[in-house]
């Protein structure tokens, strides 16, 4: 047994809950937007607590918390489920599902139908999908249907094995040309927002000049309107590949492997549990209670 999870309450004087009008006046107002990923209560209610502004239940839970090699087989349902814990554990950051590979890019109907599924039965803010081509067309088939969508360019680790592998996009003429067209098709096709990952900075900070909606880096330079990292990555909680650009702010691993050896130590030399961990009963019930176990 372990602590109910809680809602966090709102109390008079807290942060506004974060909107997407709010989040355009940051840009304008050239105000670093924070976006983190979260997958489960717990992340999501230190996101809460941290005071982020986006929250990102992103696919690369496959990787961080289902132990898929890639973002590839995430299904909608498991993203579904991540999701609803994520939303139940936040009150003030807007909140973006992540549309997994394969639930968008056939139709837009099936674009506007998975959409769908983020916002009604995960309480979604937004979503987001990844790449140009179709997706730009499919981009305008969400926001034409009235779910605020972001795009994502750059390296989409869904398209990865067609972009070469997890490498950085842009470092020619051809390819930043490619990423920026797509960056502003779906600029144009109504995204609200769009991630720009794993691209040279001075090719960002050319393509900012032709942005109107909030961009969100992640290694990407710092001419963006705001930055996100992956909350593992961020933490230190997994030892998988890292990117040269996420930052490591803490080294928890190693912290949650030394705290579970010690604790396999004091069970093996029955130094756990001890009399402060313990139930009592008082002196006659259990006199009773051998008397009648016989
Ligand atoms: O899935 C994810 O975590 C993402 C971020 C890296 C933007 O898409």
């Amino acid at each position: 047994m372990s602590a109910p999870p809680r809602i966090p309450e709102r109390h008079a004087g807290d942060r506004q809950p974060v909107t997407i009008p709010s989040l355009r006046d940051r840009r304008l107002l050239g105000e670093p937007i924070v976006m983190v990923t979260a997958y489960d209560h717990p992340s999501a209610q230190v996101a809460e607590a941290a005071g982020v502004d986006v929250v990102l239940v992103g696919d690369s839970a496959a990787m961080t918390v289902l132990g898929y090699d890639s973002t590839v087989p995430i299904t909608v349902d498991e993203l579904l489920m991540l999701t609803a814990a994520v939303r139940r554990g936040l009150r003030t950051p807007l909140l973006v599902g992540d549309l997994p590979f394969g639930s968008y890019e056939a139709s837009d109907e099936q674009a506007i139908r998975t959409a769908q599924r983020f916002v009604k039965e995960a309480g979604c803010d937004a979503v987001k999908l990844e790449g140009g081509g179709t997706s730009v067309d499919r981009a305008r088939a969400i926001a034409r249907a009235g779910i605020p969508v972001m795009g994502h360019v750059g390296l989409t680790p869904q398209t990865a094995t067609a972009l070469g592998g997890y490498r950085a996009q842009g470092r020619s003429t051809a390819r930043a040309l490619e990423v920026a067209n797509d960056a502003i098709a779906l600029q144009e096709a109504g995204c609200f927002a769009i991630v720009f990952e794993a691209i040279p900075a001075e090719v960002a900070d050319a393509l900012m000049e032709h942005m109107e909606i909030p961009v969100i880096g992640i290694g990407a330079g710092a001419a963006t309107d705001g930055q996100v990292l992956v909350f593992h990555d961020l933490l230190g909680i997994h030892d998988g590949m890292r990117p040269r650009f996420a930052k490591r702010y803490a080294d928890l691993r190693s912290e949650m492997v030394a705290a579970v050896a010690e604790y396999a130590d004091d069970v093996r030399a029955r130094r756990y549990p001890g009399p402060e961990h313990t139930y009592s009963i008082a002196a006659e019930e259990l006199q009773r209670f051998r008397e009648q176990l016989g």
